[in-house]
């Protein structure tokens, strides 16, 4: 670790932790820390971290214990389900399941979706949302070029099933190229053709507001710590039937209401009937209220006011970027698509690996390299056909929000310039 200088004042609309971090660069020298790969993990909200240290002392167990802080405790975390509710514009009967996170919440989901039912998912996923699906009947949809073909792949697919029960899992925001997807026009296709949905947004909800109600989306899935809440928790919320008809997603205390031995010798058990069914252990009060107050800090600034600050910094970043003859960014949909902050991008004469590395080395610049975990989707866009995991060409990510200024942009912009001109 190195140090804080707690003098870093860049007008931004949510301040983060990491601000005035200064990290060691290979020449001896340091930098301020230019957090760009928020899509991996953003950095935590002041106001999150100055929550959580107030709470801190009155920390206690959670829906056991009948002391003070044990009650206190309790009354947060169910109080930070509601938060979250009321931030996803849940529907009444929802059901909001504290996960560990995105990956944790998709598998949830696939392990309380009925036997028989068929998923369809496009091959562009994340692999939290592409790969969770494998016990049951897979449909992987072709990468669509538009989001007018994302909608038309599905219903296709949709209309052409056989009868039966159906769940459709779609990306609100891609952690690769930033583009949004159809998401209310992917539900409704889904909906008339009997199916449900499933919506990951991860990348989405830091950026938009996410409203289950008005997307008409079935579940919702999040995580904290892309949500300036890296304290280990995330977010399952939608339709309750499914969860509260499924076997516990883990078996223990908290998710069963009775335990009794039978006369033969085996054991009755009987469930809990709500959120606490998929909840067993004792739940990580900690998180849960980190999430909680992200979501607060986020409403008050106002999802108008940080699109603004962000698609601001996009354009500088997406226009300096194409005045550099050798980048070359990855897009699906087009230069003209809506997105949020995530630019990826190839660098010619450089592996991606190295380019990182030397942003960090040199200049003190954080983004990432590689996959992202997306697999078919990267290689798709690289033009990429080999199946060897560890080789083949890689791309960056720089990746930015509430809390990044526009010097740590330029610094990457010029940064790039120099690296590509030496
Ligand atoms: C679109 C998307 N979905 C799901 C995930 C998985 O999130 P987590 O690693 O928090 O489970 C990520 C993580 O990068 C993501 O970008």
């Amino acid at each position: 670790m190195t140090t804080v200088t707690t003098t870093a004042t860049a007008t931004v609309p949510l301040p983060v932790l990491s601000a005035g971090v200064r990290v060691p660069l290979a020449d001896g020298g340091d930098a301020e820390y230019a957090a760009l790969d928020y899509a991996a993990s953003a950095p935590a909200l002041r106001q999150v971290w100055d929550d959580i240290a107030a709470y801190a002392p009155y920390y206690g167990s959670v829906h056991r214990g009948a002391g003070h802080l044990s009650q206190l405790s309790t009354r947060l975390f169910e109080e930070s389900r509601e938060t979250v509710a009321r931030f996803l514009g849940c529907r009444p009967g929802d059901s909001v399941v504290f996960t560990r996170s995105t990956t944790d919440s998709l598998n949830l989901l696939a392990a309380v979706t009925p036997a028989g039912t068929r998923v369809f998912v496009f091959e562009t996923e994340h692999h939290a949302a592409l790969l969770p699906w494998r016990g049951h009947d897979v449909t992987y949809l072709a990468a669509p070029r538009s989001p007018e073909e994302a909608v038309r792949t599905a219903e296709d697919a949709l209309r052409s099933a056989p009868a039966g029960p159906k769940l459709l899992c779609v990306t609100g925001a891609s952690n690769v190229t930033g583009e949004l997807w159809p998401v209310r026009e992917l539900a409704a296709a889904a909906h008339r053709h009997g199916a449900r949905i499933v919506l990951d947004a991860a990348q989405l909800a830091p950026h938009r507001a996410v409203d289950i109600a008005r997307l008409d989306v079935d579940w919702v899935a999040f995580s904290g710590h892309k949500l300036y809440a890296p304290f280990g928790s995330g977010v399952l919320a939608g339709r309750a039937d499914w969860l509260g008809s499924a076997e516990p997603y883990l078996a223990g205390g908290g998710a069963s209401r009775a335990v009794s031995r039978r006369t033969d010798g085996g054991l009755d058990v009987e469930w809990a009937p709500d959120e606490s069914r998929h909840e067993a252990g004792s739940p990580n009060v900690i998180g849960a209220y980190a999430i909680a107050s992200a979501c607060r800090a986020l409403t008050t600034a106002g999802f108008d006011q940080l699109a603004a600050h962000e698609d601001h910094l996009l354009t500088r970043l997406r226009t300096g970027l194409a005045e550099l003859p050798a980048v070359r960014p990855l897009s699906l949909f087009g230069p003209d698509a809506a997105r949020v902050p995530v630019v990826s991008f190839t660098v010619s004469g450089w592996d991606s690996a190295e380019f990182a590395r030397a942003l960090s080395e040199r200049y003190g610049i954080g983004v990432r390299s590689g996959l992202f975990c997306a697999h078919p989707l990267v290689r798709t866009l690289l033009g990429d056909d080999t199946a060897d995991c560890d080789g083949g060409p890689q791309a960056i990510r720089a990746s930015f929000g509430a809390g990044t200024p526009t010097s740590h942009i330029d610094r990457l912009l010029a940064a790039t310039a120099e690296l590509t001109h030496p």
